[in-house]
């Protein structure tokens, strides 16, 4: 079975700073390697709310269907939000793909082994990443790409889809990992040149950036007095939004930034697990109401 290594652990525990009978939402469950040691940190009267969007995700928390200090519920983050009752100790978000999606070729995350064309996290959600290359205008896939993948060659790897769909629907990874291959000029390579289209695609297909910036204040609205926020995010797109979201809040609430700059993996994690070199976390706390950060603190 395919097993998710949580990113970042000791620093999100640290950021959440877990009061042992307080109350926690996990928005990504995953497989449950974050909510697992929130959960260990819990007394009786603690809870733990875990959601994801993902049914492998929902399979996976069965494991603690026996433990009254935890519940899951399926559904994306923004619905969840929404859904939620607050007031909350403090929630976190780990963005982006688990393993399980990733390592699965069926699922479509990867250009490395050959699957469907689909990157749904939600596979309820109707539209896949070949509805899109198959069915968007050029100029239309061509800023896609440029602006959910920032790739620099976005106009010619549109046109390579195009060509190639002019033949036969472009349906499976790797197909669309060589309309990419062919619109990079023939020499080395620091990244595979289907990195950032399948990044710009899987950001499209879940919508995951409004997935961040919709709900975001929202949630950080329910936080109780000293919850927190910890929110981890792999791309530059997701970052942003964190950082500017938690920069407005704190120069117009009680709140307090604890990461200045955002936490990255150390060596040894980079090291052991790939997958965390890209990882950026940000923590806010709710702070009590008059607290400023303009006054360095002071009501
Ligand atoms: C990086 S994994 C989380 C791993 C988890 N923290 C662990 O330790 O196992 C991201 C998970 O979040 C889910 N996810 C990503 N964006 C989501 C969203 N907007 N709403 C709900 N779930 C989301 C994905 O389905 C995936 O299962």
């Amino acid at each position: 079975m395919v097993q998710h290594i949580p990113v970042l652990l000791h620093q999100t525990l640290e950021g959440l700073a877990i009061k042992p009978d307080g109350r926690y939402w996990d928005g990504t469950f995953g497989g449950g390697g974050h909510s697992g040691e929130i959960l260990a940190r819990l007394e009786a009267a603690g809870h733990l709310t875990a959601t994801d969007r993902d049914a492998v995700a929902e399979e996976r928390a069965k494991q603690y269907a026996d433990d009254s200090r935890f519940t899951f519920q399926r559904g994306t983050i923004l619905e969840m939000t929404e859904q939620l009752d607050g007031p909350w100790d403090g929630f976190l978000w780990d963005l982006g793909t688990s393993m399980m999606q990733l390592k699965d070729p069926e699922r479509g995350f990867s250009f490395k082994e050959d699957g469907p064309l689909d990157m749904r996290m939600d596979r309820r959600h109707p539209t896949t990443a070949a509805d899109l290359v198959n069915e968007m205008r050029e100029e239309d896939l061509a800023d896609l790409i440029y602006k959910y993948g920032e790739d620099r060659l976005s106009r010619r790897i549109a046109w390579q889809i195009v060509q190639a769909r002019r033949h036969e629907r472009i349906e499976t990874t790797l197909a669309l990992a060589e309309c990419c291959r062919r619109a990079y000029p023939k020499k080395h390579h620091r990244i595979d040149p289907a990195t950032r289209t399948f990044q710009a695609l899987r950001i499209a297909v879940n919508e995951e950036l409004d997935q961040v910036s919709e709900p975001l204040p929202k949630a950080v609205a329910k936080l109780a007095v000293g919850g927190r926020a910890a929110i981890i995010s792999f791309h530059s797109l997701e970052d942003r939004i964190v950082k500017h979201c938690f920069r407005e809040l704190a120069a117009n609430g009680p709140y307090r930034i604890h990461t200045k700059k955002p936490l990255v993996a150390d060596e040894q994690e980079a090291r052991e697990n790939p997958a965390s070199r890209s990882a950026k976390l940000r923590v806010l706390e709710r702070m009590p109401d008059g607290w400023s950060a303009k006054k360095g603190g002071r009501k």
